[in-house]
């Protein structure tokens, strides 16, 4: 059983395939943690638990314990004001006007399978044998107040998801002024703290700094997740590598304000957090109510932090996305917005979908700029009525138009934002976040909808709906282009007033929830301002988000190799561009940008009727290229070979799941000279088996030579060519030789 209770010592095992996570209940009645990593045998866990008399300043609040500390033990879900001075997990503000709680075990059970969060994106399952749900309840008898800590357990994915669910049976109101979903002591701080952070057009880079006393902060006060820092941190015990060592990784299912801390006390153990920001929150909870934290996704690997992120991956795919294209392979789409950006009529349009057809491109996508009167990004949000100046026959004839050319239509809003310049702002000034009498702060223009209403819900819903019933649409793409200001509801009372950002995120997902299973048959690529909300809680409803408005090759090797930490390659929207490049003005091969874009859910986003012949017969063969991988890009196994971060280069690999093809890319950023001859050594292979070695684009029918056994391509490797010039690229592909 993946979870176990050892009712002798009061212990909690949960177990996945690989590792172990357990907790005891003490007889204070706070939860002690115990131990979090490789699979250790539940007989012996109990005795992991070590208290000690420590530090005089520590309250000993059982005098007949001395060892016994609030301040020292290593916790589940702390509380504030008895004695632990360490972050709490949950602070409430009481009617008395005081914040002290004290919560204790009060019960649990153990069940089967996972129950939904809800209102909240999370990880599921599709039987009942895939998981079993740890809940635990926590109270404070003088308030009145349970906390109900939810622990499910994937053994075969080897993941754990928390959350938890504050439950007011009290009689006086009271508010949640921080709510974490998870909470976890670990025996140490020999870590290294990794965070993902960057800003638009350098979404995800990689840091990686050493623990030391006091607090690492990751979070958004920004209203969504942001471009600046991913809901996601890993600690890295020294030596950890990418392929060796242990790993914890933390993983947020969540858009909006977060907050990610890991905390060095001063016994040098480390308190990791996550959970909805606390700053600018409060939630107030009258008697009868409840609330539900979104869930974080724990992950341990000792396989370094290739092995944390092919369990992210595996549950990412196959138990976080959903719908019809969650295993399905995604289209090549043409996107005509860096083609024409706002310049474009139904003309133009058929004919950039009619080169695309011709070179084999599945998809054509619509980008900004056909509604409303939207010639630049200065007006029209919220009128989603089709432009007749630029396509006067409508997106019914547009689509015909398209779908003659044997391709799809896919269409790109912005739901949540309103132009000042639109009707719909004129005929509703209070629809959006604002604070009376304050200034309504603009961002490209725009302000944003206050989705917690339930009068905008119903105008997102129909109004987009009604457009994507008014014609044969395959694919949306779901922007959002700016972060939240004034942050208030023009409908909430004062004192539910800093409740407005979660309730807006609450809001998004109930309009998501329905516009999705509304239209099953449509792929949905959220995006935000390229890569500024991409997280779990968004690929919960939409499989695929568009990683970064820089389309730039060089620069999304680090934006794509970043991201594959937590996220697999399918998620990520990645388009061939033009050069020089649009964002930064780079000049890259083609093959290279094809290989770049090849590395994720591939497409382009250029003047294709703008192409001399030789690019269109690249072009062409890369499209046909990407048919023949695209399966084990989309659902193989990721393994990085070589990190841009920290050299001239970067190389990573796709294997399929049965281990008998595989497809790997180098790319070279820099040239160097009088270097070693480059060998790249492969990993994810079986090595008892022999791989026939397919260079470049190379057929498979003249390939009959190039032959390696598994072992030599992981420990020898592939010998590089010499390749003269920044920005080359190589493909290889490997296919197991019929022994
Ligand atoms: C930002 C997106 O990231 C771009 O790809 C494009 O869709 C523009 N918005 C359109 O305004």
């Amino acid at each position: 059983m993946p979870i176990l209770f050892d009712e002798a010592h009061q212990l909690f095992h949960l177990q996945t395939d690989r590792t172990s996570y357990a907790f005891q209940i003490t007889k204070w009645g706070l939860l002690a943690h115990t131990y979090w990593g490789k699979s250790v045998r539940s007989d012996y866990l109990h005795r992991n638990l070590e208290l000690r008399a420590r530090s005089t300043v520590s309250p000993r609040p059982d005098p007949t314990e001395p060892a016994f500390s609030p301040d020292t033990m290593p916790q589940e879900f702390p509380v504030y004001g008895a004695g632990d001075f360490r972050p709490p997990a949950i602070e409430v503000l009481l009617e008395n006007g005081t914040t002290v709680t004290d919560m204790t075990y009060r019960a649990h059970r153990i069940i089967n399978g996972k129950p939904p969060l809800e209102g909240l994106p999370a990880t599921y399952v599709e039987s009942e044998e895939e998981a079993q749900t740890l809940e635990i309840e926590l109270y404070d008898s003088l308030v009145g107040l349970s906390v109900f800590l939810s622990y499910s357990v994937y053994p075969t994915y080897d993941a754990i998801s928390r959350s938890a669910r504050v439950v007011h049976n009290g009689t006086e109101p009271l508010r949640l002024q921080r709510v974490l979903t998870m909470s976890i002591d670990l025996p140490h701080s020999d870590f290294d703290f990794l965070l993902l952070s960057g800003a638009h057009l350098r979404e995800r880079a990689i840091y990686k700094r050493p623990l030391t006393p006091g607090g690492h902060t990751v979070e958004s006060r920004r209203g969504v997740s942001g471009h600046q820092q991913n809901p996601f941190i890993a600690l890295l015990p020294k030596g950890t590598d990418e392929d060796n060592g242990e790993v914890y990784g933390f993983s947020f299912v969540y858009s909006g304000s977060f907050l990610a801390h890991a905390e060095v006390d001063q016994f040098f153990t480390t308190r990791v957090q996550m959970g909805i920001n606390p700053f600018d929150f409060s939630w107030l909870l009258t008697p009868g109510e409840s609330f539900q934290t979104p869930e974080a996704v724990l992950v341990f690997s000792d396989q370094g932090l290739g092995g944390m992120s092919r369990i992210y991956h595996r549950l990412i795919r196959d138990r976080l996305c959903r719908g019809t294209f969650r295993h399905q392979e995604r289209p090549i789409l043409i996107n005509n917005w860096e083609a024409t950006y706002f310049d474009f009529d139904a003309n133009k349009l058929e004919n950039l979908a009619k080169e695309g057809s011709k070179l084999g491109m599945e998809l054509f996508v619509l980008d900004d700029g056909w509604f409303g009167k939207r010639n630049d990004d200065h007006s029209s949000l919220g009128d989603w009525v089709v432009d007749k100046s630029k396509l006067p026959d409508g997106l019914k004839d547009l689509a015909d138009r398209i779908a003659r050319q044997g391709m799809a239509l896919g269409l790109w809003f912005e739901p949540e934002m309103v132009s000042p310049d639109s009707d719909l702002y004129r005929q509703h000034p209070d629809w959006c976040l604002h604070v009376p009498d304050r200034r309504r702060t603009e961002s490209r223009r725009q302000l944003v909808l206050d989705m917690s209403r339930n009068d905008v819900i119903e105008y997102v819903v129909e109004s987009v709906s009604h457009v994507l019933e008014s014609a044969p649409i395959a694919y949306v793409k779901w922007d959002l282009n700016r972060n939240f200001t004034e942050i208030g509801s023009q409908l909430l009372p004062k004192e539910r007033q800093r409740e407005t950002a979660h309730r807006y995120m609450l809001g998004l997902y109930q309009t998501l929830e329905r516009i999705t299973s509304k239209f099953p048959h449509i792929l949905f690529e959220s995006c935000a301002g390229g890569g500024g909300r991409f997280d779990p809680g968004m690929l919960y409803y939409m499989p695929q988000t568009w990683a970064s408005d820089n389309s730039d090759a060089v620069s999304r090797l680090q934006i794509q190799y970043g991201t594959s930490l937590v996220y697999p390659p399918v998620t990520m929207g990645a388009n061939v561009s033009v050069v020089p490049n649009h964002q930064i003005g780079r000049v890259t091969p083609l093959q290279t940008r094809g290989y770049a874009a090849m590395s994720g859910s591939f497409g382009y986003q250029l003047d294709l009727t703008n192409l001399s012949e030789e690019e269109k017969l690249t072009i062409g063969d890369q499209v046909a290229l990407y048919k023949k991988i695209r399966g084990i890009v989309q659902f193989g196994g990721f393994y990085r070979l070589l990190n841009p971060f920290e050299k001239g280069e970067a190389a990573w690999m796709f294997v399929k799941e049965d281990r008998q093809e595989a497809v790997v890319f180098y790319f070279q950023v820099e040239a160097a000279v009088a270097g070693p001859i480059k060998r790249l050594r492969l990993k994810g292979l079986d090595e008892q088996l022999d791989y026939r070695l397919l260079h470049g684009e190379q057929k498979e029918e003249i390939s009959q030579v190039d032959i390696y056994g598994g072992d030599y391509l992981q420990r020898i490797g592939v010998i590089l060519p010499a390749l003269k010039g920044d920005y080359q690229s190589l493909i290889f592909r490997l296919t197991a030789a019929a022994t």
